[in-house]
């Protein structure tokens, strides 16, 4: 047996100053999205999610809230474990940047990048922002209303002077402008690549990668006065996670580079700039893209902590249902844009994409089968060319959508298999199964059946979106679960006839608000 091919993506790892929001969700959901789909086409995944607990920021939120710093990672991780859960989120594994495997790991890089001299002791003296764990430099900052300086990101910032290691960023420009050249699809969105790019080119100072003013980090290998800049610990994490330092284990063999480091447009400097220069650096080969996906605002707003809109998914799960939340923040924005989040769009989707659409097609196609054919597939004796139309459009999803899942373009596979759903329901609309039943019974199976294939294929389709619901629509039409898999779309699995329906039940409701019920 021939292996299969492997695919690994990374969520950024999440800061435990802060409770899971709307962000965490997205981006963690995009991945699973991205890794449901692999692994439904016979891919075998590697899916990385986890929590980013060392800095500043979370030492000082651990201190306003009196607990031991360990002690309040602890609680705030498992919130987050707590909502992949809760999001039906399929990762492989988790890590927290406070285990000792990680530890290791990021002693190990430390090492290498010592050993080939791409780190060496100063001094610093500059502006720093705790907020966002970033240093910048002066011509970079803006002036509050208080006349205090801030940084770019609006961020306060402070200003340190400290014994600090370095690392030799400035001898790794040439190295990056290949790196984008060579591999063009490397960082994408291309507007981020662009961004980047340009970033790059105005040309890089060497980096501030240690501290010595707190202690909550990794200690420096042989300097332990020194913990290390957050950053190069967290983005370690994509290593600890494939079992590094041990380059000879399986897992690391199998997976490395990473397919897809996942991340917000706000980090894609971090992950675009410093993390393939570390890896180079280290003689280790960088990830093969960095996808930046765009933020979400609230009913037009900023989401934000001050003022008091944020948006906690566990809530929005319970109010709208979980796939319905999932099929939303896919559909809704055009991946790597940004998106706003409104009730009233919500609603819409639920009630036309999901009920009258796909929910209604199902539903009304089933309950005649189930109540006109004996509650049997009907059999079919040949197809019209309109039958056949409507089949091979079903048939073609695969191809399509796989070739935009290679770019990420998670809602235009949405929309191409919508597509697919509104054709089908033009189809059924236009053949009149009910007027059928008494003029043409043969031909009304017929319609039946072609309908019911067109709800297979989408049911198997929708699994790495919505996966609970494209089980129940199968469960309706008594697919075998081992016949679920991308192997099964297409003419090879037609369903098969005469196989018997249980009533079919409604699988996507209307949304009807508290009030109105
Ligand atoms: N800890 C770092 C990442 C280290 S990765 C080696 C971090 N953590 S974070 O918790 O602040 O943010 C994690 C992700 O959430 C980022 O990708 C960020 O873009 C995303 N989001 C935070 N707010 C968001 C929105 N309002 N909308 C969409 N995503 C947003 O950064």
């Amino acid at each position: 047996m021939t292996a299969k091919p492997t695919f690994y993506i990374t969520t950024p790892i999440y800061y435990v100053n802060d409770i899971p929001h709307i962000g965490h969700a997205y981006t963690t959901l995009a991945c699973d999205v991205l890794a449901r789909f692999k692994r439904l086409d016979g891919f075998d995944v590697m899916f990385l999610t986890g929590t980013d607990e060392h800095g500043q920021k979370v030492e000082k939120s651990a201190a306003a809230k009196g607990k031991d710093p360990l002690k309040f990672c602890d609680e705030v991780s498992e919130r987050f474990r707590e909502l992949a859960k809760f999001m039906n989120i399929s990762n492989d594994d988790f890590v927290r940047t406070t285990e000792q495997r990680h530890k290791l790991a990021c002693q190990d890089l430390w090492r290498k990048l010592e050993a080939s001299g791409n780190i060496y002791l100063d001094k610093y003296a500059g502006w720093y922002s705790v907020r966002d764990e970033a240093y910048y430099a002066e011509t970079e900052l803006t002036e509050g209303e208080g006349g205090e300086k801030l940084a770019p990101t609006g961020a306060p910032v402070e200003w340190v002077e400290e014994e600090s290691y370095f690392f030799k960023l400035s001898a790794w420009e040439d190295a990056l402008l290949k790196w984008y050249e060579n591999m063009p699809e490397t960082v994408l969105p291309k507007s981020r690549k662009n961004e980047v790019k340009s970033f790059v080119e105005g040309g890089l100072r060497d980096l501030s990668v240690s501290r010595t003013s707190f202690s909550w980090g990794v200690p420096v290998p042989d300097n332990e006065k020194h913990i290390m800049y957050v950053w190069i610990d967290a983005l370690t994490n994509y290593m600890t996670g494939v079992g590094y330092p041990d380059v000879g284990n399986e897992k690391f063999k199998k997976f490395w580079p990473a397919d897809i480091n996942m991340v917000g447009k706000d980090i894609v400097r971090f992950h675009a700039v410093y993390w393939p220069a570390f890896l180079m650096a280290a003689g280790i080969e960088p990830p093969k893209r960095v996808f930046a996906h765009g933020w979400w605002t609230n009913e037009g707003q900023k989401i934000s902590k001050s003022l008091g809109n944020v948006i906690d998914p566990f809530e929005i799960v319970e109010e709208f249902g979980l796939d319905q939340v999932r099929y939303f923040l896919m559909r809704e924005v055009p991946f790597g844009n940004d998106g706003d989040f409104s009730q009233m769009a919500m609603i819409n989707r639920i009630n036309s994409d999901l009920a009258n659409d796909l929910g209604n097609l199902a539903q009304r196609s089933l309950s005649m089968i189930f109540k006109n054919c004996d509650g049997k597939i009907p059999d079919v004796n040949g197809f019209t060319s309109e039958d056949e139309k409507i089949l091979a459009a079903a048939d073609n999803l695969l191809p399509q959508v796989r070739e935009l899942m290679e770019r990420q373009s998670i809602n235009k596979a949405i929309e191409v298999i919508w597509k697919v759903v509104g054709d089908c329901n033009v189809y059924f609309a236009g053949q009149q199964p009910w007027t059928l039943k008494k003029t043409n019974p043969e031909r009304m199976g017929t319609v039946l059946y072609v309908t019911a294939e067109v709800v297979r294929q989408i049911g198997i389709l929708i699994r790495f979106i919505m996966p609970d619901s494209g089980h129940k629509l199968l469960d309706q039409i008594n697919i075998d679960p081992d016949k679920r898999g991308f192997e099964h779309l297409g003419s090879t699995g037609r369903l098969v006839s005469g196989i018997s329906l249980d009533k079919p039940v409604g699988v996507f409701p209307r949304y009807i608000k508290a009030e109105d019920k």
